[in-house]
């Protein structure tokens, strides 16, 4: 497509493939031109099955080509920083996979340097995306549900990741339920002000001594007076666990999880469906597109970003809360947690 917009794509791990194919083969107002990764087979491989011309081991070749337009990077989280950094430096607008960093003032620079290059910045949170979700959004906005009073979210893995990732995950706060504190403050549509958290390794005793927890509760309280409760685990046995509920003084509103099918076997002792799709490729593939075309809108339309730094930097903020809370056993408010 003559307007298409050329767009480089550093990372080609699981997130980075979906990505890939979505700009490679679904999505007609890009042109995906270059794929980086550290694996040069990985970015090979990739290129070959998503159509795209040309692969490299090193981002800066993304980075530096002045053909490439916009930035989309999912490479592990210590490197995003930095590649925020270089590709605002290059004037390159700039897609972000979720969380910017671990560390509040390498997310202030980074958003610093996307701030004086006037590029957009969108942070990869899918899920806002979710037709399901944004009806909540949207039922809690127009007051279909009266005076929201209750948020409850659950979101469960069907399996741990590895024990590699693990290590360099920053933690199941800033991993995992990063998500579901993105999710609560677009649900509900105000600040949280202070968060009580614990957890525990109930999965893989593994995960315990690698410093991290597999299975935790987190309370939020949020300006306007709504409570929130988010439940997290790495291990359904059944599949994905993806739940909301909001309650209000006008009513609730439900979502449940998305199934395959919506086929029922009904016998004499017992009732039975198939379990949920299996995983966040699966469940929430179509909000994947979707982030990455208003991504691409965005561009074209000189902004807004849909979602921008600021909604990136606040989840991890409250990580921190959640994560200082749950080893102090206490509630934290988000005022105490400062870059540092
Ligand atoms: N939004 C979501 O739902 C979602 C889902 C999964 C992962 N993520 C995020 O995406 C990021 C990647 O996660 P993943 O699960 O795809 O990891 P992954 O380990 O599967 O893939 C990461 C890839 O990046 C490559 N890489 C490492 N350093 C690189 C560098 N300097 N330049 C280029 N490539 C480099 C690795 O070789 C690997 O192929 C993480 O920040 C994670 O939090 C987001």
């Amino acid at each position: 497509m003559s307007n298409s917009l050329s767009v480089g794509l550093i990372g080609t791990g699981r997130i980075g493939r979906l990505h890939a194919e979505h700009l490679g083969h679904r999505i007609p107002e890009a042109r995906l031109l270059t794929v980086s990764d550290v694996n040069e087979s990985a970015a090979r491989a990739c290129a070959q099955a998503c159509g795209i011309p040309r692969w490299e081991s090193d981002y800066r070749q993304i980075i530096n080509d002045p053909e490439i337009q916009a930035v989309v990077i999912c490479s592990p989280t210590d490197t995003h920083a930095a590649m925020i950094e270089a590709a605002a430096g290059a004037g390159k607008h700039i897609f972000c996979e979720k969380p910017i960093d671990f560390n509040l003032k390498r997310i202030d620079q980074a958003l610093e340097a996307v701030a004086r290059a006037g590029v957009i910045l969108q942070i990869g949170f899918n899920r806002r995306f979710d037709a399901n979700f944004q009806r909540v959004r949207q039922a809690v906005a127009n007051g279909e549900i009266g005076t929201p009073h209750q948020v409850h979210i659950i979101s469960r893995d069907p399996g741990p990741p590895s024990l590699e990732y693990i290590q360099k995950s920053g933690g199941i706060f800033m991993d995992m339920t990063i998500h579901d504190f993105d999710m609560a403050r677009f649900l509900v549509g105000s600040e949280v002000e202070e968060i009580y958290a614990c957890g525990s390794a109930r999965v893989d005793p593994a995960i315990g001594r690698a410093g991290d927890l597999d299975t935790v509760v987190v309370l939020l309280k949020f300006a306007n007076g709504v409570i929130c409760t988010i439940e997290n685990c790495r291990q359904a046995v059944y599949g994905y666990d993806q739940r909301v509920e909001v309650f209000g003084s006008g009513g609730s509103i439900v979502v449940d999880n998305n199934y395959p099918n919506t086929a029922v076997i009904q016998g004499k002792t017992t009732i039975y469906r198939d379990p949920p799709l299996n995983f966040f490729m699966q469940r929430y593939l179509e909000s994947y597109l979707r982030e990455m075309t208003d991504f691409l809108r965005a561009i074209r339309t000189g902004g807004p970003s849909p979602v921008p730094g600021i909604d990136g930097r606040i989840p991890a903020v409250m990580a921190q809360a959640a994560q200082r809370s749950c080893k102090q056993n206490r509630a934290v408010r988000l005022d105490e947690i400062q870059a540092s």
